[in-house]
């Protein structure tokens, strides 16, 4: 396995894999990575002669106030992470080499990023978008994989893909998960013992909605407030947000119709976690 740091230096040998008719697979991640993130890096070794893996935090992503200093990292574990996944590069950029001195393009997809985190975190999704952009332009993968534990993100992702003619393929890849439940983050090291045991009613209380859909209860506010219920049954947990919305636009559902995905983002003292469940009605 290969780790580059410069941007010229990843365009080559993406460009040199392209001649000699290799198929490139991406999956751009934050580092520190954990189950979730090696499930998308063996995905993409099944499909692809070639994968690289990105390792970059990135600032633009992050609103004032939010865990950019604080936030995990360790390239040698990382590395040796990678390595067993079968990836053959890493590339992680620095930040002046991402954004130097005067840096001004942005891409911004709207809409889709009105709600749930696009509401909740102004700017954020102008900051994976225009990372990705950069990424898929430095790598020009035939495909790049996403995670479903992102929903908006991937249905972001989508979007621009699409509208932008990029022709890179796009792969949702299900949420890995502890055997508790918990849904796998960078960010779950921050939770304190307490906040960890607390945190499993982020899927209990999806499993509750699980449950009503199976019952046959089509309506989403009856859906959400059974959801809030058992997440405000929980002293530790403190609700950023509760939302069922159609899969694709993002856009919030009265009766569950289609490919809904219901998306929570809960605080336990100062860390914030998300999970969702995609339900076909
Ligand atoms: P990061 O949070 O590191 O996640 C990288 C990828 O791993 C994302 O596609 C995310 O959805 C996926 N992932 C994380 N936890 C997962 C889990 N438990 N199961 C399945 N997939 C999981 O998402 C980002 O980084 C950034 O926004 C990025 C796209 C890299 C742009 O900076």
């Amino acid at each position: 396995m290969r780790l580059i740091s410069s941007v010229n230096e990843m365009m080559a040998w993406a460009k040199e894999q392209r001649r000699v008719g290799h198929t490139i697979g991406l999956v751009p991640t934050m580092g520190y990575l954990h189950e979730g993130h090696l499930a998308l890096m063996r995905r993409a070794k099944e499909n692809c002669e070639k994968v690289v893996v990105s390792i970059f935090v990135n600032p633009l992503q992050f609103g004032a106030g939010e865990d950019y200093e604080e936030y995990p990292r360790d390239l040698t574990r990382d590395s040796q992470l990678a390595d067993s996944a079968g990836v053959d590069v890493i590339f992680a950029p620095a930040v002046k080499d991402m954004y130097p001195k005067g840096y001004s393009s942005f891409v911004e997809v709207e809409q889709v990023s009105d709600h749930l985190c696009g509401a909740a975190r102004p700017g954020h999704f102008r900051g994976v978008t225009t990372v990705v952009s950069k990424l898929f332009n430095i790598v020009r993968p035939e495909i790049a994989f996403f995670g479903q534990k992102d929903a908006q993100q991937l249905a972001i992702i989508r979007r621009m893909v699409e509208d932008l003619n990029m022709g890179i393929a796009i792969v949702g890849v299900p949420i890995v998960r502890e055997a508790d439940g918990l849904a796998l983050s960078s960010r779950n090291v921050y939770l304190s013992p307490a906040e960890r045991k607390a945190a499993l009613v982020l899927s209990q209380s999806l499993k509750k909605a699980k449950e009503l859909i199976g019952e046959g209860e089509g309506e989403a506010e009856r859906i959400r407030q059974a959801i809030i219920e058992v997440i405000e049954a929980e002293p530790l947990a403190n609700i950023d947000y509760v939302q069922i919305v159609d899969n694709r636009f993002i856009q919030p559902m009265e009766r569950l119709e289609g490919e809904c995905l219901i998306a929570l983002a809960v605080r336990f003292g100062k860390t914030r976690l998300i999970d969702n469940l995609v339900m076909e009605v």
